[in-house]
């Protein structure tokens, strides 16, 4: 195959086009070509040409195609996630249109070109052969829909990778309906697909090498309240387990992204009455592979391995421990309700903020101001057999209360939440109506300094269904946005 630099991929890309990129997370994401298509964007800007690309990926990339894109002013929308900070900027100032979407939902669409045609797509591989066929690297993502729609595709060949993780995908593709058949998996570690990923060998404009890790993110070192937040799941699933409402051989865990997540999945490890189980889940971080090599889990699925460099290099250093014990799928299979629902998955994700009444935002801060995107948050916990959320109890030196009236905006409504659980304690919503679920939340969830406020709100907000208060239901983010610190809040005695 004929070999290029990433200076050549950018003279592939014009102002306008949609490029597609591969990966999912910084794993598997192309390493050289977005800065190679910022470099473009810049010289074009210096010579007072337009130049802006509509981007797609699997998700969030990492810095050197979101951030290097960001920074300049090379993107004119983005979808489905993303995570990095110039990215975000960009997005609140309304530089960048932004739509994030259910991970779950994007292959479809794609496939249906809801978004136009893709110009090129820009793929990470381990290996390809002349006949177009790709060994990936640590994501599979959205790479076999890309490859099949884009009209051109460019290879980053990333010798970082060893060739002896062939083995470790699974590449399945769903047809559009009425023609969609069942997903045959079973379990966790089913394999229903190829190794490798075949594209039509014509469409391929070149092949770059690099020798690149991927650049992943740094985790924060569990604190307390992460320990406490993941004892209390651990303890409620051990709860559910006795209860019977969970079998004794356990079911497959979905856990979100972030500092939490890995919290929740330690204290999981840590406690012995849990059982080996099996990960169902979107990403892999570090705390997964950790609790494989404790023997805490048994077998991981997901559509990306975004570990550290250094969780990496154990992988590839011991493969013919973990080659039996990962698969990676594409992103519609890794989060496709069907296989949510029949697995029974236990979801556990991660909130900004819940409300009294068991809504859930883990999007945007104070209603406008975007974090990172839906993700495949709400893939899980609507289709799960149980949906957790998680988050600390306040934010921002207790400036923030997590639990408030009403969310600011909302992602996961009363009916997909199931359990929420804070470093106070948990509340089980099962069973519950608007009020019950106030109570249980206020009590179990809600940090101390915010309880009076809260009960107050629930007395002033009675009448009716739910507890609602037209004009409070904001007031605690309004004191936020005016005064800084929620604790300020005063209600108005007006509904
Ligand atoms: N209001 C304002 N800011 C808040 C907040 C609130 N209610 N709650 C948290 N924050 C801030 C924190 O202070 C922190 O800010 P910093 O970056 O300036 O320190 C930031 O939000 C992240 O919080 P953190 O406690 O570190 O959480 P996290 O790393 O676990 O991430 C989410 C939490 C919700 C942002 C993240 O899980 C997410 O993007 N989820 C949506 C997508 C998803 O769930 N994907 C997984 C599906 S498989």
């Amino acid at each position: 195959m004929k070999e290029i630099g990433a200076e050549d991929v950018a003279d592939f890309v014009k102002n306008g086009d949609r490029v597609a990129f591969g990966g999912f997370t910084p794993a598997g994401s192309p390493k050289v070509s977005g800065i190679a298509i910022a470099g473009k964007a810049e010289a074009e800007h210096a010579e007072g040409k337009p130049f802006k690309i509509h981007v797609l990926s699997g998700a969030s990339t990492g810095d050197a195609i979101d951030g290097a894109l960001a920074k300049a002013k090379a993107v004119a929308s983005r979808t489905p996630y993303q995570t990095n900070g110039a990215m975000r900027d960009a997005i609140n100032a309304g530089e960048i249109s932004y739509w994030d979407m259910h991970i779950s939902h994007f292959a479809q669409q794609a496939r249906e070109k809801i978004f136009g045609e893709i110009d090129l797509a820009i793929i990470e591989a381990v290996d390809i052969s002349e006949s177009g066929e790709i060994l990936l690297s640590t994501a599979v993502g959205m790479a076999p829909t890309f490859c099949k729609y884009a009209k051109k595709i460019a290879i980053e060949l990333n010798e970082y990778h060893p060739k002896k993780i062939r083995g470790l995908h699974d590449i399945y593709e769903l047809s559009s309906a009425p023609n969609t058949n069942p997903i045959p998996l079973l379990a966790a570690s089913d394999r229903i697909g190829s190794e490798t990923l075949t594209v039509d060998p014509k469409k391929i404009v070149g092949v770059i090498r690099t020798n690149l890790p991927d650049q992943a993110r740094p985790m924060a070192d569990p604190d307390a309240d992460t320990d406490r937040i993941g004892e209390n799941v651990a303890r409620f699933l051990v709860d559910e387990m006795r209860s019977g409402r969970i079998s004794k051989q356990f079911l497959p865990i979905q856990s979100g992204v972030g500092n939490i997540a890995n919290a929740v999945l330690g204290a999981m490890s840590i406690d012995p009455a849990i059982p080996t189980y099996a990960m169902y889940s979107e990403v892999l971080q570090d705390s997964v592979i950790a609790a494989i090599r404790a023997g805490d889990i048994s077998f991981a699925s997901a559509t990306a391995l975004a570990v550290s460099e250094d969780c990496l290099a154990e992988i590839y250093g011991d493969y013919d421990f973990f080659k039996s014990r990962l698969i990676l799928r594409p992103e519609e299979i890794s989060n496709h309700p069907e296989i949510a629902l029949r697995l029974g998955l236990i979801a556990i994700n991660t909130a900004l903020e819940a409300d009294i009444c068991g809504n859930v935002n883990s999007t945007h801060v104070l209603g406008n101001k975007i974090m990172n995107g839906i993700g495949g948050s709400a893939d899980f916990a609507r289709n799960s057999h149980i949906s957790i959320f998680a988050c600390k109890s306040t934010a921002k030196d207790g400036k923030i209360s997590a639990i408030v009236p009403l969310c600011s905006h909302i992602d996961h409504s009363e009916h997909s939440v199931k359990v929420l659980v804070t470093e106070q304690g948990v509340a089980d919503l099962r069973g519950k109506d608007p009020r019950q679920r106030a109570r249980a939340i206020i009590d179990n969830c809600a940090h101390p300094n915010y309880r009076d406020l809260l009960n107050q709100y629930l007395a002033l907000a009675s009448g009716g269904h739910e507890p609602f208060s037209l004009t409070n239901a904001f007031r605690m983010h309004e004191t936020f946005a005016s005064e800084g610190d929620m604790r300020r809040t005063s209600w108005t005695s007006r509904r």
